[in-house]
């Protein structure tokens, strides 16, 4: 099977919250599912649950969610035009869709679920807190998040962001991951007084064709951020730099790329 690559004309449309891309983000489509699945296996499915699915973005994942959950009301949730557009298709009794931003989530919720989202919000521990609070008695959180940030495709990212022309094109602009370490989760989980915590962390081993699927991989997600605060050309440069950068420390083909996740599942007492 050829490995994943994506022709390099590719543009992103900007009218939403941040630039997604629906086909972008569909191009590792089987390598993002397998941690949904992992965080699936940790939802406990109990019939009629009220459930929100937070950044669902196009929506198929939400649908394999509400798929699970007898006779269950899920809500997905996305700030992204684009991404919620795609997701129309899915609704049906029991599964819609709204746009919204996850940090300012209301209503109380018996599952309050999260795929690879939660880590475009900032402040963990006031997010982490705000969502328990929306919790029903006997909800559960259940959430997976990127922690790959200390990888070298993201290293490279900052680094390049910090070079002229970008850091003056940014307005020095660079993101930091606000993802805690996996002790920090289930610790701020055992304060707000949560019981059935679990934490852990899971590398997902990734083979890319080369160096320049790796940059495809990041256009879809960590690049974002940048490309909506660049125009048309300064982006491509920009790009251009990363794959550069990207060849010189990742010259094998394939490229193998260990991906660390970090999932997590806590309970709020009844
Ligand atoms: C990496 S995608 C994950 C989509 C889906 N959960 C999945 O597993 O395929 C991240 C999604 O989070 C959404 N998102 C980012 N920031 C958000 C926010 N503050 N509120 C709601 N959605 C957000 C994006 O629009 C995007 O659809």
């Amino acid at each position: 099977m050829p490995l994943p690559r994506l022709g390099k004309g590719h543009f992103f449309g900007y009218n939403c919250a941040m630039p997604w891309d629906p086909d972008r983000y569909h191009q590792f489509q089987s390598q993002r599912s397998a941690p949904f699945e992992d965080l699936l296996a940790l939802v406990k499915v109990r019939p009629s649950l009220r459930a929100v699915d937070l950044g669902c973005g196009t929506g198929e994942l939400t649908r394999r969610l509400a798929d699970v959950l007898p006779k269950s009301d899920v809500l997905g949730l996305d700030n992204s035009a684009e991404m919620l557009d795609r997701a129309a298709q899915y609704v049906r009794p029991g599964l819609r869709f709204e746009r919204g931003d996850q940090a300012d989530l209301t209503g109380s919720f018996d599952l309050i679920f999260s795929n690879a989202a939660l880590q475009w919000s900032e402040d963990h521990p006031a997010l982490i807190s705000h969502l328990y609070g929306c919790l029903t008695s006997g909800g559960q959180l259940a959430v997976q998040v990127p922690s790959n940030h200390m990888h070298i495709s993201h290293r490279i990212i900052r680094e390049v962001a910090a070079q002229d022309p970008f850091r003056t094109a940014l307005n020095g602009f660079i993101r930091q991951a606000p993802v805690l370490l996996i002790e920090d989760y289930a610790r701020l989980l055992f304060e707000l007084g949560a019981q059935e915590i679990i934490v852990f962390e899971k590398v997902y081993p990734h083979v890319l064709e080369d160096s320049d699927a790796v940059v495809d991989w990041i256009s879809g997600t960590a690049l974002v951020p940048y490309f909506e605060r660049l125009d048309e050309t300064t982006k491509q440069t920009f790009t251009h730099a990363i794959r550069v950068r990207m060849k010189e420390e990742l010259p094998t083909q394939p490229v193998f790329y260990p991906f660390k996740r970090t999932l997590f599942s806590a309970v709020k007492p009844l």
